[in-house]
């Protein structure tokens, strides 16, 4: 059987970079004739884009791989191949705690894949590569001619150069590699002209470190990215606070481009805890740089970080943390409990906080982060908000969307008969449920329509893990 008869299963665990990556690896295989099924029963190759962040993660990855293979029994001849950053951490030794995978390749490694099929046809035997490659093979423009989704991640970067001392990212991902401006642009102008997108998300580990020891750095990408005719919103994640500059917030202000809203993660209110996670900043700076960029973009929005149960951290710590939260009222956040990662400095640190005590103080922050969120989506209610349509579904005789502001605030509305997706619409925002926004466009619908029918399906919020 050619390969133009395969099919291939695609499941990604992790964040905004392995999204990217999924579609970097689907786009690999397209261009070699398989095409995506979402049934992976009916699936010749499955690939599963990994994630190591904590090691809840990686359990989950197990347990999938541990069912798969119940049904590789009945179809031997369907090929698993591991990817991400549980394979960058972990390379050969997952052969033999995974025995039947055919192939285990690490992040730099996403556009090689039916090079790495190839030997495994030819050698019969495993295939690992997740090494670091240099730019050359990371940023080869030609890797992403097919786009799978209609995400519009553009993935600008790899690696990270801090060293927080939980975190596994820089060795799973290495160090910091910029990518080239002239192929961001060709695939920027790409998803606008080709694919007809109207926004597009910048990724990497640390956004705001791009071109860090050149003369181009990201202030000045946004600059030249508002240029391309017809991209009407930027969002960009994740940035560092140490990272986070005057120029930058100036852009929220002058570029109109540029979606007001900033995931700036802080992990910690105490400067006790900041300063054994290496974060290079402490609350303070921290505060600072709020206040500078609420000064340059007042209608900023904002969303963190935190992760609770960091060893040593106190009640006095963990209060600090709610005062930093409550004071800077994020419009959303995401928390997790500290998990022990290999070889990161803080295995060093003695971890003498009582996981009762850990959820404890997880599910106390996160009534908070519910209260504020909640607080922030009623300041829309009554207001007129431009949305972009992602999703259309009929309901009898109406044409209802979900769409986002450019606050990153989802909504649900009734929309003309003729809306598509990627249509930007006026919308007023008429009701809620919790935190949820409904509303119902200004222009004509072309039909009457009762109010408060909405409900919603629970979309995610793009910026959430996903594992
Ligand atoms: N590069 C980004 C995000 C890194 S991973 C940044 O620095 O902001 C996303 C989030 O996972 C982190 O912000 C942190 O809150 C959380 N995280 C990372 N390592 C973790 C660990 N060992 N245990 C619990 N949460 C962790
Ligand atoms: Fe990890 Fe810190 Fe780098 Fe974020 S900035 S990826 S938390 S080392
Ligand atoms: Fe996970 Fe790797 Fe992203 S560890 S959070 S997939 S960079």
């Amino acid at each position: 059987m050619g390969q133009l008869d395969q099919k291939v299963f695609l499941k990604t665990f992790g964040c905004q970079m392995n999204v990217s990556d999924s579609e970097t690896i689907l786009s690999s295989l397209v261009s070699e004739g398989f095409s995506e099924t979402q049934e992976v029963r009916t699936a010749d190759l499955i690939v599963i884009n990994t994630c190591s962040i904590r090691e809840k993660a990686e359990h989950k990855l197990r347990s999938m791989v541990g069912r798969l293979m119940k049904m590789k029994t009945l179809k031997p001849n369907v090929k698993i191949a591991i990817a991400g950053c549980m394979a960058s951490r972990a390379g050969k030794s997952l052969i033999k705690e995974l025995p039947g995978v055919a192939i285990i390749f690490g992040p730099d490694q996403v556009s090689l894949l039916p090079h790495l099929l190839k030997e495994h046809e030819r050698t019969q035997k495993p295939v690992v590569k997740s090494n670091f490659e240099d730019e050359a093979v990371l940023f080869n423009p030609d890797h992403r001619t097919y786009q799978a989704k209609t995400s519009g991640f553009v993935s600008i970067m790899k690696g990270c150069e801090h060293k927080c001392t939980y975190c596994i990212v820089p060795l799973t991902r290495g160090v910091e590699k910029s990518r080239p401006l002239q192929s961001i642009l060709n695939e920027v102008q790409f998803l606008v002209h080709e694919q007809g997108l109207r926004e597009i998300m910048l990724v990497g580990q640390n956004v705001n470190g791009y071109g860090r020891d050149t003369a181009f750095d990201f202030p000045k990408l946004l600059w030249r990215l508002a240029q391309v005719p017809n991209l009407k919103r930027i969002r960009f994640m994740t940035s560092h606070p140490k990272d986070c500059s005057q120029d930058l917030a100036d852009c929220f202000r002058d570029i109109p481009e540029i979606s007001p809203y900033l995931h700036l993660p802080v992990q910690s209110g105490s400067n006790d805890v900041l300063r054994r996670m290496k974060r290079g900043h402490q609350h303070e700076q921290y505060r600072d740089r709020i206040d500078m960029l609420r000064e340059a973009q007042p209608r900023i929005a904002l969303s963190t970080d935190i992760i609770v149960g960091f060893p040593g951290e106190t009640d006095r710590d963990f209060q600090d943390t709610l005062d930093l939260i409550t004071s800077v009222e994020y419009d959303f956040a995401f928390s997790f409990i500290y998990s022990e990662r290999p070889n990161t400095p803080a295995t060093k640190l003695k971890d003498d906080v009582p996981l009762s005590e850990k959820k404890a103080r997880l599910f106390e922050l996160q009534k908070i982060i519910r209260e504020l969120s909640y607080k922030k989506s009623m300041t829309l209610l009554g207001t007129t908000q431009e949305i972009l349509i992602t999703n259309l579904k009929r309901e009898e005789d109406a044409l209802v969307a979900v769409g986002h502001t450019d606050t990153y605030k989802l909504v649900k509305a009734v929309v003309p008969l003729d809306t598509q997706v990627q249509d930007l619409i006026q919308v007023k925002i008429t009701n809620h449920h919790e935190s949820r926004l409904f509303g119902e466009s200004i222009s004509p619908l072309g039909y009457t329509h009762t109010k408060g029918h909405l409900s919603y399906d629970t979309p995610q919020h793009p910026t959430a893990p996903l594992q």
